[in-house]
């Protein structure tokens, strides 16, 4: 019979039906670390308040690092009736520490206690190990505008032509989206950083041990407050699973032009042979893979967050046993972020624009005719007609097969006399990028102090 932690009140061990569904060692296994050092820390205290004598903590944190030793060399690993990564561990302890000190570590804990401070742990690691894979992404996206220099596109609005834009200003859009999900986890750490070790199963220790001293060894800011919440709580795994859904969201949004890009329709860039794949029948196909992908496996993060919710949905206090049913989703979007983000960041580091032709469409959809309407404003002209008048040039454009730039002199005036040969200087995509020039427009010289600003705050994070 398994050895269960709850022998005491019964008569005989679990059925296996019931020790199948209860498992969750091959999931929670990747706690094991953090469990290790929940327990050095929990020694020490019960060390402190007078439970465990010098020899026994001695004897106890040899055994401990022994086996995270074993751990990490694979030499230990959950046996088949171990229930959960807490269970192994403490098999473990007992294998190495005998069970006399052994059996003293569980005094004053709870696996209710014990996993909300470890999933902590786990989160806060990870939060900083996706927060460098995003901002690899981001430093690609600020490589890339660099070298586009002064290069510009066709800006759109609902996928139509609208204004010409800088490609740097382009792409730094994405980079700006990127850097608030890193801030968004850094936010979130500084709510994360409060250990629940010491709630007991909900309603604290009667031991005498101190919270805030395995908060401190364990790297948390303090202890939290209430140890009903300390143990019931999981909206710092929600919120962690939106932080990893809208980052995945903000990549899927770069994915989508990048397909589209691709196409020859588009045919902005060309992605590098080694970010992109073949036709097992075509033999001239050149696929986005990795910007599919990415827009595949952002609905895969959506739904792990919703999953989440739906769990934590109407669970009264305190701790209930559907919170195992928390971590798979979370580890599901760490390890998709690790795998798609170098991908994504290589591809985004490696694609060449075809800034000849993005120059040459820069201009084309009459995206020049906002230029016109406000250059007539700064003649002194009401925008209400500014605008009527730029639409006619339009539609004359239209109806003759041609651009606004091939508009004759006589052509203008005889649309509206305030519009003299003066309006041609906005009638280049060079003049109506410079006319941009209030912050966070799309003029040169703001988009070059832009870049710096973006590669200051990529560099402070
Ligand atoms: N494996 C459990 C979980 O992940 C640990 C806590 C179990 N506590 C309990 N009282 N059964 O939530």
């Amino acid at each position: 019979t398994p050895l269960a932690l709850w022998g005491g009140r019964f008569s005989g061990g679990p059925a296996a039906a019931l020790a199948a569904l209860s498992k969750s060692t091959h999931f929670d296994w990747r706690l094991a670390p953090y469990d290790l050092a929940g327990s050095r820390a929990h020694a020490r205290v019960l060390h402190r308040a007078g439970l465990l004598a010098d020899a026994s903590l001695r004897t106890m944190l040899a055994a401990l690092r022994q086996l995270g030793d074993d751990v990490a060399s694979g030499a230990f690993a959950p046996a088949p009736d171990d229930e959960d990564v807490h269970t192994a561990l403490e098999r473990g302890l007992i294998e190495r520490a005998g069970p006399e000190v052994g059996g003293r570590l569980r005094a004053g804990r709870s696996r209710n206690d014990q996993i909300a401070t470890l999933f902590r742990m786990y989160l806060r690691d990870h939060a900083r190990t996706c927060s460098a894979l995003v901002l690899d992404v981001v430093d690609a996206l600020i490589d890339q505008a660099g070298a586009a220099g002064e290069a510009p596109m066709p800006g759109r609005t609902h996928l139509q032509h609208a204004q010409p834009v800088l490609l740097a200003h382009h792409l730094l859009a994405h980079a700006w989206a990127l850097l608030r999900d890193v801030d968004r986890w850094r936010d979130w750490d500084t709510r994360t950083s409060v250990s629940p070790y010491g709630s007991g199963a909900l309603a604290g220790s009667s031991l005498g041990l101190d919270p805030e001293l395995v908060a401190q060894d364990l790297g948390f800011d303090g202890a939290v407050e209430n140890s009903i919440d300390g143990t019931a709580s999981r909206d710092f795994v929600a919120e962690f699973c939106f932080v990893a859904a809208m980052a995945a969201v903000d990549v899927s949004r770069i994915a989508e032009e990048v397909i589209l890009w691709a196409t020859k329709e588009f045919g902005f860039i060309a992605l590098d042979d080694a970010f992109s794949t073949g036709s097992s029948i075509m033999p001239q196909k050149k696929n986005p893979d990795v910007a599919e992908l990415a827009r595949g496996k952002a609905g895969r993060l959506i739904g792990d967050l919703a999953g989440l919710l739906a769990t934590l949905k109407a669970l009264p206090l305190a701790y209930n046993r559907d919170l195992q049913e928390d971590k798979e989703p979370v580890f599901d979007a760490v390890d998709t972020l690790h795998v798609l983000l170098p991908a994504f960041a290589g591809m985004i580091a490696t694609m060449r624009f075809d800034t000849d032709r993005l120059a040459a469409l820069a201009p084309q959809g009459f995206s020049l005719a906002t230029d016109v309407a406000e250059w007539l404003v700064r003649q002194g002209v009401p925008f209400r007609v500014a605008h009527e008048v730029a639409g006619s040039c339009v539609r004359v454009c239209e109806e003759r097969g041609i651009e606004l730039w091939e508009l004759s002199d006589d052509d203008l005036v005889g649309i509206h006399e305030a519009l003299t040969p003066g309006v041609r200087e906005v009638l280049s995509v060079e003049g109506s990028l410079a006319s941009r020039d209030g912050r966070g427009g799309t003029a040169p010289q703001q988009v070059r102090e832009q870049l710096s600003r973006a590669r200051q705050v990529s560099a402070w994070h």
